[in-house]
Parts: C-alpha cells; structure tokens; sequence
C-alpha cells in the first residue's frame, strides 16, 4: 500500500500500431509512469494485436458487426475498458469515429493522435491532402478527444516540413517519425497529472512541462 499506482492505459486500434508500440516502448522504459493494459481492435486481424501479445498485454478484438449501432459498439467499448480500471483510452490509428457514449464514460480521458496540424485537415487522407494544398508544413497532434471528428483541446503539436518531391509515403513516414516521439509525451504529462482542460486549452502544470523535451501546450503560469 501507499506505492505509487501506474496510470492503466487502453490503446483502441484498427491497424499496424507503430504509435501503441511507441506507447508500449515509452512506458516498458519507465520514461513514462504508465502501463498498456489492454489493446482492442476493431479488425481481427491488426498488428497491433500482435504487437500488444508480444509484450504479453491483453489483445482483444471487439467486432463491430452484430452490436446494432454505433452507440451500441462504443458501450461494448466502454465496458472492456471499464472493468480493466483503465484511466486513459488513447486511439491510437482506431478508424472508427467515437460516440458520445464512450466519450461520457472516460470524460477528458481519451487522446488521439493526428498526423497533421490541426485544426487544418483532419480527417482522412490528411498527408495526401497537405500535398495537394501545397502545404509548406504539416505536423503532428496530440489531442483530447471530443464529439467532433479531430476537434477536441490540442495537447501537444510538432511541425514538420514538406519537402519538395515528396510523396505521400515520404511525407507519412517522416510525421510519423515525430508521432512517435510526442504521443509518449502527452501521455507521460497526463500520468503526471500534469494536463489540464480549460475550455479549448489544454494547460502544462509546471512540474511535469519542466521534464518536457516539447512544449506546445501552453505552461502555466
Ligand atoms: C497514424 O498516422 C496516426 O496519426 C493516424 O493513423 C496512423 C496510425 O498508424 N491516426 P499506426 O497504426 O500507429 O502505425
């Protein structure tokens, strides 16, 4: 008793999952005081499952046909996340847009990561879309997740350039370099107890954005 208890993370995934192992990696190195407890995905065959057993976390596919709705889909959510005393669920490349159903239940307790500076393109296709813009610069971002789709309080961004002769692979790979990098460190601030929510704000507690090696967020005081 009285030991410090590790913040209980549950990663929701459809895909790959290079951002739940940057996740796994940060806190298996204690350079985040958090666990992965739970991986659930949407598609029975995501790597990402594979990389969670790997780890020896939990990996469970929740199929999303025969829950009825979407609501439905997300109290199934809920529920796993729920009994597994999870305190932050991080989507982490999850294709499915969340209801307000699992958003009530972990209130201020869901992060996404979004491979490009929001608020310009959210949504799909977004390195696709920065280069057809003619995008100088794109980027990376943390954020809380809300009702919208990529609109909730923006916890920590990182710009990255477009060069020229980029393709959507070369442009994918080098912001996913820095998600990498910054999804940790959103989540290593939060387990600190060190984000708060303000409106659209989200404030850096002094202790925790001291250790920070990239701040965004706006640091108190
Ligand atoms: C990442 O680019 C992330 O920003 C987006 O989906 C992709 C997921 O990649 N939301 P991975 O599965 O983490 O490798």
């Amino acid at each position: 008793m009285g030991d410090t208890v590790d913040l209980a993370i549950g990663v929701l995934v459809s895909g790959r999952g290079s951002n739940l192992q940057s996740l796994i990696d940060a806190c298996e190195a204690r350079r985040c005081p958090a666990r992965v407890r739970v991986v659930v995905s949407d598609k029975p065959d995501a790597f990402a499952l594979e990389r969670a057993r790997r780890h020896g976390i939990e990996a469970i596919f929740v199929d999303p046909k025969g829950s009825g709705s979407r609501e439905a889909y997300d109290s199934l959510l809920a529920g796993v996340l729920l009994e597994r005393g999870i305190g932050l669920v991080c989507l982490a490349g999850f294709m499915r847009l969340v209801t307000p159903t699992l958003i009530r239940a972990f209130p201020g307790r869901i992060m996404n990561i979004h491979p490009a500076l929001l608020p310009a393109f959210p949504g799909l296709h977004v390195q696709r879309k920065a280069l057809e813009h003619g995008a100088r610069f794109s980027g990376a971002t943390v954020h809380f997740v809300d009702e919208g789709v990529d609109t909730g309080p923006i916890i920590i961004q990182v710009v990255v350039p477009v060069l020229p002769g980029d393709t959507e692979e070369s442009l994918s790979a080098r912001i996913l370099e820095q998600e990498h990098r910054i999804y940790p460190e959103a989540v290593r601030l939060f387990a600190k107890g060190g984000l708060r929510i303000e409106g659209r704000r989200v404030i850096v507690a002094g202790a925790a954005a001291a250790a920070g090696v990239l701040l965004n967020p706006v640091p108190e005081g």
